[in-house]
């Protein structure tokens, strides 16, 4: 029987991604498929801490199987800014475009762009704890391009690609992607231990 898992997020975006990546293995729950209508808190100041906090508080309310990312991006000229506050970075609004702006403005006159995005996945499998780590290192541009995917993607270009991440399909973001590089880790585990 395939594996249930709730995904603790009320991104979209990232459920697109992730369910393009796990395909038919295991079935992923949304946290609206799954009736649990809250803003999970990321109080904390490392990306483990936050996932780690996200994951337990929907095994707390749920007592399921699930997991959680969170998501950084981590700028090398800014000491790795705006990394653990990516969301919030211009203010609680959360506005991918005035984040964007923010961090534009910051790196303005800066030659070093180098960024990496890092993804930790917290899985919370019979009540205890796994962490997967995924890292993707690029460029930030100078100017913001395409229109797919969220956040940061119209200003980050992986290394090895050409283009940005807004400007490519999900398959193409996932040959690069963080997020996938941290899934992949997590499937594999739960492969070995439906093996
Ligand atoms: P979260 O706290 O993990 O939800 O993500 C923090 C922020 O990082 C998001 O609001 C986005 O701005 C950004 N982010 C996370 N993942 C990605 C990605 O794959 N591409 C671009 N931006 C991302």
């Amino acid at each position: 029987m395939k594996q249930t898992l709730i995904f603790a997020t009320n991104n979209q975006n990232k459920v697109t991604e992730i369910r393009s990546v796990i395909g038919d293995l295991f079935e992923i729950i949304t946290l609206k498929e799954a009736g649990i209508d809250i803003d999970i808190p990321e109080p904390h100041d490392t990306l483990e801490a936050n996932a780690t906090e996200k994951s337990q508080t929907i095994h707390r309310l749920t007592t399921k199987n699930c997991f959680s990312e969170d998501t950084g991006l981590e700028v090398a000229a800014l000491k790795g800014e705006p990394g653990v506050k990516s969301a919030r970075y211009a203010g609680d609004g959360r506005d991918f475009q005035q984040n964007i702006d923010k961090l534009l403005t910051n790196l303005q006159g800066h030659t070093n762009r180098k960024a990496q995005f890092r993804t930790v996945v917290s899985l919370i499998l019979d009540n205890k704890e796994y962490l997967f780590e995924g890292i993707c290192e690029g460029q930030i541009t100078e100017d913001q391009k395409g229109n797919q995917g969220f956040g940061y993607d119209p200003v980050f270009i992986p290394d090895g690609a050409t283009k940005c991440f807004a400007e490519m399909s999900v398959d193409e973001k996932n040959k690069y992607s963080h997020r996938k590089k941290a899934v992949a880790k997590l499937i594999k585990f739960l492969s070995e231990q439906t093996a």
